[in-house]
């Protein structure tokens, strides 16, 4: 079956965080329609079983699938640490791209031998970004620090207050102490932490990797070179669909995209 250029592209996460990669797409592709599903029922996804991630993550894509997209943007790192395969199976013969290798690539880019990762359980236990490093750069040294309490935080949209400045301070002191110079988000919620990263690392030089534009990108080029970029010149639309709660989406979501969502719309999946 052959893939419509005009379609929009699917992108999805666990809840909000997958909004900053939503974000860096709009901007680098601005007259492409976006679907976006946050599995705001199931959050967070970094705590649970690799079967469970999967699960979700298979029916998500099936759902994708359903709204005839053009291409799965996994912009969650959990997923993209242990669900990888069975979304690119549930996608069918749609390109599938994901968080961890654009941040991997970012991170080789940065040209800098000590890197750290913070991330949820899941990814940092499947040691997906240190294999995928180690891979491309065997001479990196890397440490990683799992900081499950960031993505219930984000959700309730605390990422700069005395709780949120605490928190990052304690799970990263380690990486203040060992000398890391550049930190990879490897969880889509942390770009909204970037500022208080930023206050906690005080006068210390660090590179922050993000990898919403580096998946922008990649993004981008691979339309281009599907031939399958939107012929359209007029701006994108962005449609969201959550499993639970869309009223306590719109709120969080609107104030980081800093600008309205008028269509939310709720899908439960759960069984
Ligand atoms: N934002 C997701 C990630 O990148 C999921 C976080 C979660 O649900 O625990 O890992």
């Amino acid at each position: 079956m052959s893939i419509d250029s005009n379609s929009p592209i699917g992108i999805f996460d666990s809840g909000i965080g997958g909004l900053t990669v939503a974000k860096a797409v709009m901007q680098a592709l601005p007259n492409e329609d976006i679907i976006y599903f946050g599995d705001t029922a199931r959050v967070p996804y970094g705590i649970k079983s690799k079967s469970t991630i999967q699960k979700y993550s298979a029916e998500i894509t099936r759902f994708l699938v359903g709204k005839n997209v053009k291409m799965v943007i996994i912009a969650c790192n959990s997923v993209s640490a242990v669900a990888k395969t069975v979304v690119t199976e549930a996608a069918e013969n749609l390109p599938v791209l994901n968080v961890i290798d654009a941040g991997t690539k970012a991170a080789i880019k940065t040209g800098k031998k000590h890197i750290g990762v913070i991330g949820t359980l899941a990814t940092v236990h499947s040691g997906a970004y240190k294999k995928k490093l180690l891979k491309k750069d065997e001479s990196l040294t890397i440490k990683s620090k799992a900081c499950p309490l960031l993505v219930p935080l984000a959700e309730e949209g605390w990422t700069d207050n005395d709780v949120a400045l605490r928190t990052l301070s304690i799970y990263l002191d380690s990486f203040k102490k060992n000398g890391v110079e550049a930190l990879i988000l490897g969880c889509t919620h942390y770009p909204l932490f970037k500022k208080s990263i930023r206050k906690v690392f005080e006068q210390r030089e660090i590179e922050i990797i993000d990898s919403a534009d580096a998946v922008a990108s990649s993004a981008r080029s691979r339309l281009r070179k599907l031939n399958l970029l939107n012929s359209s010149n007029k701006p994108g639309n962005l449609s969201c669909f959550v499993s639970d709660h869309p009223q306590r989406f719109r709120e969080l979501a609107e104030r980081f995209l800093g600008r309205e969502i008028p269509d939310i719309y709720i899908k439960q999946l759960l069984e």
